[in-house]
This record gives C-alpha cells, sequence and structure tokens, in this order.
C-alpha cells in the first residue's frame, strides 16, 4: 500500500519506518527546517534505539522516502497519516490544534481518489469531525474518510511497542475506511494484536483516558511514597505488594520525580479542557496534574534537606535529564523543573545526560553539561539521579566518593539499595524508603504515638467494622 506520514517526529518517524518495513511504500513528510535533508543524508533527528538502522535499510530498499512538500506523496497514497504535534496552547492548556488543521487544509488540496485520512496524533474527542469538516470545505469534490487511530508507542521502546503493540484500535464508522486499515495493519494481525474497530469518537478517548490513567498511577504511588516516608515503610515493597495483585498490575507503580514527557503533562491537562467544555469535569485528572506539578519542586526541597538545608554555594551533580531512559527527550522533564529550582536556591548545578544534552541546553541556562558521570561529580557536594538511565545503575561508587567534595546522592529513582550507598560511604536519600531524611515522623512513631494512633486511625477503622 502506499502511504504519506505527514509530520517525521518521534510518532511519524517510528511509524513510517515500521510501516516500510512491512513492506508498504511511505513517504514521510515534514516541515522542520533541515529535517529532510538530514534525513536524506541518513542522520536520524531523534534518539530512538534501533531506528537508525530501519531507517536506512527501508531507504536502501526503495520503500521509504523523504519529502519537504506533501504533494506528490499525498497524491499516490491510500492512507495519509496525520502525526504532527499537540502540544498544549499558551495560555488555556488546551490542545494546540493548529498544526492538525494546518495538515488536513494542505492534504486536502493535494488528495487524488479514494484516500482514507488518519489522525495518529493525539486530538481530542471532536477532532476528526473538524478535520472532516476543514477536508470537505476544501475540496468538496474529494472522496474521504477521517479515521482515528491514536498512538500508543512509548519513546525508548517505540519500535517494539509499534510491531508488537497491546493493541491497535481503529476509530471509523466507513466499512470502506476499516477494511483499507486493516490491510494496513495485516501483518500485525498476523502476530495476532488485539485490534478494536470503534467510533472515531471512542477511539480519540480511549488514548486520553489510557494515559490519564497511567499518569494517575504515578501519582498515586508518589503520594504512597510520601506516606512511607512518614510512617517508616517501603514504598517499594509497598507496590510490589500491591501490583502482584493482578486488578492492579506492577507497571506505573515506581515511585520517582513525577511524570514528564511530551504526552502525559499535556494529555491529562487537555482531557481536563475538553471534561469542562463538555460540563463533565474530570476532578480525578485535575487533582493528579496539581500532585504531579508540585512534586518536581518537593524533589528539589529533597535535596536540599540533604545537603543539611541549604544549596546555596554548593555544585550539584545532576544525572539524566531526559524525561526517561532511552530517549533524548526532555520535553516537560522532571530533571528541568528540578535544575531550575535549585538554581533558585544558589545552587550550581552540572549535569550528564546520555542523550539529552543537545535538547536541554536550549532549555537551561547556567548549567555546565559534562560528557561523563564521572567529570560530572567532580567536586560537588551532592549527586542526583534524576533519570534512570542504564549506565547509572552499576556506577562505581568508591570512586564516585572520592571525585566528590561532599558524598550525598540523592536518588529519585530507587535505583540502589540504601544499605550499599550507605556502605560505600554515601549520605544517602531516595524516594519512599526509610533513609535519614525519610526517617518516620518523630511525632507519629515510637511509643509516645502509639495511643493517638490506636485513638485516632485504627480506632475508628475497627469501629467502621474494617478487617
Ligand atoms: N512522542 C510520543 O511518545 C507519542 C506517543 C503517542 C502519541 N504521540 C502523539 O503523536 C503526535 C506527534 O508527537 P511527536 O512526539 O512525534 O511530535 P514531534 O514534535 O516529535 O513531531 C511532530 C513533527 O510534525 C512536524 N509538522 C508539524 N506540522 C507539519 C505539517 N503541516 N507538515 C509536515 N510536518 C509537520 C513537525 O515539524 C515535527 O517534526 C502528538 O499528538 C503526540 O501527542 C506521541
Amino acid at each position: 500500500m502506499r502511504v504519506a506520514m505527514i509530520g517525521a517526529g518521534y510518532v511519524g518517524l517510528v511509524s513510517g519506518a515500521c510501516f516500510a518495513d512491512f513492506g508498504h511504500a511511505v513517504g514521510c513528510i515534514d516541515k522542520y527546517p533541515g529535517r529532510i535533508d538530514a534525513l536524506r543524508r541518513g542522520e536520524i533527528p531523534i534518539f530512538e534505539p534501533g531506528l537508525l538502522d530501519m531507517v536506512s535499510t527501508n531507504v536502501r530498499m526503495g520503500r521509504l522516502s523523504f519529502e519537504a512538500d506533501l504533494t506528490e506523496p499525498v497524491r499516490g497514497a491510500d492512507v495519509v497519516f496525520i502525526a504532527v504535534g499537540t502540544p498544549s496552547r499558551r495560555g488555556d492548556g488546551f490542545a494546540d490544534l493548529s498544526y492538525v488543521y494546518r495538515a488536513a487544509r494542505e492534504i486536502a488540496a493535494a488528495m487524488r481518489g479514494y484516500t482514507v485520512v488518519t489522525i495518529k496524533s493525539t486530538v481530542p474527542v471532536g477532532t476528526g469531525d473538524e478535520v472532516e469538516r476543514i477536508i470537505a470545505e476544501t475540496r468538496p469534490d474529494a472522496d474521504f474518510a477521517v479515521v482515528s487511530n491514536p498512538e500508543f508507542l512509548r519513546e525508548g521502546a517505540a519500535i517494539s511497542d509499534f510491531k508488537r503493540p497491546d493493541r491497535i484500535i481503529i476509530g471509523t464508522d466507513d466499512a470502506r475506511a476499516e477494511a483499507v486499515m486493516s490491510e494496513l495493519y495485516r501483518p500485525l494481525f498476523l502476530n495476532r494484536a488485539p485490534v478494536l474497530v470503534t467510533s472515531r469518537r471512542t477511539a480519540e478517548l480511549t488514548k486520553y483516558a489510557a494515559n490519564a490513567f497511567l499518569a494517575t498511577k504515578i501519582a498515586f504511588i508518589n503520594e504512597i511514597a510520601d506516606l512511607c516516608e512518614q510512617v517508616g515503610a517501603d514504598v517499594q515493597e509497598v507496590a510490589r505488594g500491591m501490583g502482584l495483585d493482578n486488578r492492579i498490575g506492577s507497571k506505573f507503580l515506581h515511585a520517582g520525580p513525577g511524570y514528564g514527557g511530551s504526552c502525559f503533562p499535556k494529555d491529562t491537562l487537555a482531557l481536563i479542557k475538553t471534561a469542562q467544555d463538555w460540563g463533565s469535569p474530570m476532578r480525578i485528572v485535575e487533582t493528579v496534574t496539581a500532585v504531579n506539578d508540585q512534586r518536581k519542586r518537593a524533589m528539589a526541597r529533597k535535596v536540599v534537606g540533604a545537603c543539611g538545608g541549604s544549596v546555596r554555594g554548593k555544585t550539584i551533580a545532576v544525572f539524566g535529564l531526559a524525561f526517561k531512559p532511552n530517549t533524548d527527550d526532555v520535553r516537560e522533564a522532571p530533571s528541568l523543573s528540578i535544575i531550575m529550582s535549585l538554581q533558585d536556591g544558589g545552587a550550581r548545578v552540572r549535569a550528564y545526560d546520555p542523550q539529552g544534552t543537545t535538547q536541554a541546553r536550549a532549555l537551561l541556562e547556567d548549567v555546565a553539561f559534562a560528557s561523563s558521570p564521572y567529570e560530572c561529580v567532580e567536586d560537588a557536594d551532592a549527586l542526583v539521579i534524576v533519570t534512570e538511565w542504564n549506565e547509572f545503575r552499576a556506577l562505581d561508587l568508591p570512586r564516585i566518593r572520592d571525585l566528590m567534595r561532599n558524598a550525598v546522592l540523592v536518588d529519585l529513582r530507587n535505583i540502589y539499595r540504601c544499605k550499599d550507598v550507605q556502605d560505600a560511604g554515601f549520605i544517602y536519600a531516595s524516594v519512599g524508603r526509610p533513609t535519614p531524611w525519610s526517617a518516620p515522623n518523630a511525632a507519629h512513631s515510637g511509643a509516645a504515638s502509639e495511643p493517638r494512633r490506636r485513638g485516632g486511625g485504627l480506632a475508628q477503622l475497627a469501629a467502621a467494622g474494617a478487617p
């Protein structure tokens, strides 16, 4: 089949390369200055494991090409994907759909014959209706269908997610479009990927519901982590105990510095706005976003606490800038807020990330960027692990300790065992685990607090008949 992919970013480039790998002929189009030239030279503008190989192979086989102008690829296409960005709109937080609508107008002008226009970008419910209206208005003679096909890939594991998806959602009521989409994804049907054909609006909303639910899980376990620190419990064991329950599942129950990235923050906000517009507010998600926003500065306060109450004049080494491992994407990364809060407190920040430095450099001021973890910690007063890249999991701790001015390690991803780090001579703080900075709240621990606990929560629960 012939496919045109509008937008060659994280989603468009990965999806385009994977469709080409299935054997389809794919033209990827992008307007970002220099992006198409770079792709034609064989350079991949983003870091995604395995993508370079897949793109090179499919270009060589003549199945994947790159264009700055969409006219030719769209003219011959059976399916045109819209995979452009839908960032938060400045001011009101609603999804900025201007790129989607512009793409729709351009597609309308170029398409010939029956064309399935498929929205892969994450868009608020009802956007498909508006895209349909725009195309019909621009080209009253056009023969087309607009389908919603939300993408669920995760950066860092995007190729395997695309090729082995948990599900494929096709939102359309048009039988002809459903047949075209089924043929496009046929290689995955053979892998028995579950396919859900729904109405377009259902498909659009499913994507937001899924992301908001995952964000809720993260915010929930982070609040449990805070409580663990107060009562002297271990959040990792709590999460394991919860996650082994099949109804809950263990994924997205890792306490940390809060969610970031190009999806959860903007998608939760857009869902909140959509729900408000439809008079059906999502109060749980509203709370999740507020909890998550506060968490990032709270993590900076944790660092300040570990440094004895002030970071003024101190050098803080930060490991990890990307919002998660195996990507260079720093959009809405917790590292950005944490670094800026530490700078507000008078700290000098030196940072290291295996892939995210170039993107972070554009967003941060007065940060020194190191080219290795060991260079980053030289004479530092504290080390903060913000992103759990594999290369941070097995650091030479004695070497790090000897390079630092003060051996303070704040592990916001709980990648180390408390005892190992303390044995290596560090003052160690982590998230939701009993450490010197997360000691049980004195007012509630020990004999003095027993009567209060019995007289309070437990007695009330017993009175209420709780098990
Ligand atoms: N990144 C993810 O992990 C992920 C996962 C699932 C869904 N999504 C959704 O997919 C969409 C794209 O996300 P992304 O991370 O790939 O964004 P991105 O910013 O990496 O890429 C978008 C690309 O679209 C290009 N573009 C914009 N308007 C264009 C036009 N008219 N013609 C041609 N190119 C155009 C931009 O230049 C940019 O390169 C968003 O709606 C996002 O929410 C993203």
